[in-house]
């Protein structure tokens, strides 16, 4: 299960990506929002990142405008690594190198063709592990003394 959330900003972009993941057979849950009135992005960054922390989704797409709002949001959640991406490299090494479970774009910033893609190569790239597992184990280290 996938979790997929915006605001106003990125509502246009998450119905094509939508579209998209019913294309490919892909199960999603929308945690908003649902049209493009002004809202809040924190509200869909942290119910996405919720939703991934708690295990309830494996992995989760968010859009705003330019897709940093709402991925500081969700970094916030203990467990999340949100990577906002605007092209296709970083995609896959965010997955091969950082374990990335949430994918942040700006649907001010890139088209939908590109998103597509982005979507794609995050969803499809496996995590290398090795030295990139002790990496990520530094930053859960440092969350859980909090
Ligand atoms: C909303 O206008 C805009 O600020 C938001 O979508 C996002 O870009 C924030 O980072």
């Amino acid at each position: 299960m996938i979790a997929i959330g915006s605001d106003h900003g990125g509502f246009e972009l998450k119905e094509k990506i939508k579209k998209h993941l019913e294309d490919r057979g892909l199960e999603y849950r929308d945690y908003g929002t649902f049209s493009d009135a002004s809202v809040d992005y924190p509200t869909y960054g942290i119910a996405v990142g919720e939703a991934v922390a708690r295990g309830e989704c494996e992995k989760g797409i968010l859009v705003c405008g330019t897709g940093i709002g709402i991925s500081i949001a969700a970094n916030k959640v203990k467990g999340v690594r949100a990577a906002c991406c605007s092209d296709t490299f970083s995609a896959r090494y965010t997955r091969m190198h950082n374990d990335a479970n949430i994918i942040c774009m700006g649907g001010r910033v890139v088209g939908p063709g590109l998103a597509i893609d982005i979507v794609d190569l995050f969803l499809d790239t496996p995590f290398e592990g090795g030295r990139h597992q002790r990496r990520i184990d530094m930053i859960t280290e440092y969350e859980n003394k909090k």
